[in-house]
């Protein structure tokens, strides 16, 4: 469904970051890294945007943001136009977030799931469509609210 991933971290998503792109490589996904590339403390909305940007401009990509708590990747990433961002905590969250928000940014916080699950959540999100139908009504809702903004 999605041809490219877009990943992103701070540094409290790093090591999940390091090992969701390796998951995501080994699925066969093309995945391109936008770092951070340590533990060294960073400003989340720096790495939120870069990926944001990216995902924005690419047709058939969707990004992956990990923060602490997923809270920070989600507020930043969501200023970016076009782009709709889902912080999920389970698999619900991220089927959900597809089907009915046609989300094209999934972020995740790293204190708050386990690794696991951060796995299941990824898998969840990227082998879920849109259903379009009357969610598109309100998807069109929000991109005027964008262009009004404007
Ligand atoms: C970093 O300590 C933390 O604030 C960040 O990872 C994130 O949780 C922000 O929303």
């Amino acid at each position: 469904m999605f041809k490219k991933i877009y990943i992103g971290s701070d540094h409290a998503g790093f090591l999940y970051k390091e090992k969701i792109r390796e998951f995501l490589k080994t699925a066969g996904y093309e995945v391109v890294d936008k770092g951070c590339y340590s533990e060294e403390p960073v400003d989340y909305p720096t790495y939120a945007l870069l990926v944001s940007k990216e995902v924005a401009t690419t047709p058939e990509s969707c990004g992956i943001l990990i923060c602490g708590t997923g809270i920070g990747m989600s507020i930043t990433a969501n200023k970016v136009h076009g782009i709709r961002c889902a912080l999920c905590y389970n698999e619900y969250t991220a089927e959900m977030s597809r089907k009915h928000n046609n989300a094209n940014i999934l972020a995740m916080g790293s204190r708050v799931i386990g690794l696991d699950i951060a796995y299941s959540i990824v898998k969840r999100f990227l082998d879920t469509k849109f259903e379009g139908g009357r969610h598109q009504k309100r998807l069109d809702l929000i991109c005027e609210a964008e262009r009004s903004q404007q």
